[in-house]
């Protein structure tokens, strides 16, 4: 890693950020998402404090997106609090770092605080290093969702 580098995690702010989302997840993921997908997700988030120091801020080096996680939280069947991880991505550069690690498990933070019970995702059936890092993760298979993608392939979720 560049010594001088600082990572930051920050919530989403703004439509200003969904280029570099789009990008960070429409480069990785094979389902193609549309903006309305997104829009979806986004449109009831917790924004980030809109006071902090931005990037065009000329006290702060500019910020570059390397990584990102979209996800939900709801009640399930109107039963069970449950929070649903959506997309996520590290830009290839920066993998095996722990950055992934670190969305997940700030998201699962919000999530608890928020009362989620479990919290479930999907991901294709032979992404093998997406199926490692949730095991790593302690998430566990429940089920095989048979051609669940619009590519045709299988997810775990
Ligand atoms: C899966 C992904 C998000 C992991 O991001 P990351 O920041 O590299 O993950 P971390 O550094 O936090 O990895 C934590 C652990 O996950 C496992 N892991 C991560 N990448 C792995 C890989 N390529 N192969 C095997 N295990 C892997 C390891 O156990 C790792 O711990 P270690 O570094 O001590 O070995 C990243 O590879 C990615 O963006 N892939 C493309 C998009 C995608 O598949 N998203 C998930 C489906 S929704």
């Amino acid at each position: 890693m560049e010594p001088d580098v600082l990572i930051t995690y920050r919530r989403y702010r703004s439509e200003a950020d969904l280029p570099s989302i789009m990008a960070l997840v429409g480069s990785e993921l094979s389902e193609p998402y549309v903006i309305y997908t997104y829009r979806y997700f986004l449109a009831f988030a917790d924004h980030d404090d809109d006071r902090l120091p931005h990037s065009n801020d000329p006290d702060r080096p500019p910020e570059r997106p390397i990584g990102v996680i979209v996800c939900k939280q709801d009640m399930h069947r109107g039963r069970v609090n449950r929070g649903y991880i959506a997309m996520l991505s590290v830009d290839k550069q920066w993998r095996k770092r722990g950055i992934a690690s670190a969305l997940v498990q700030h998201s699962i933070d919000a999530m608890k605080l928020d009362g989620a019970r479990e919290v479930v995702l999907e991901t294709e059936a032979d992404n093998f290093a997406a199926l490692s890092f949730y095991a790593s993760m302690g998430f566990m298979r429940e089920k095989r969702l048979y051609r669940f993608y619009m590519n045709g392939k299988d997810a775990f979720r």
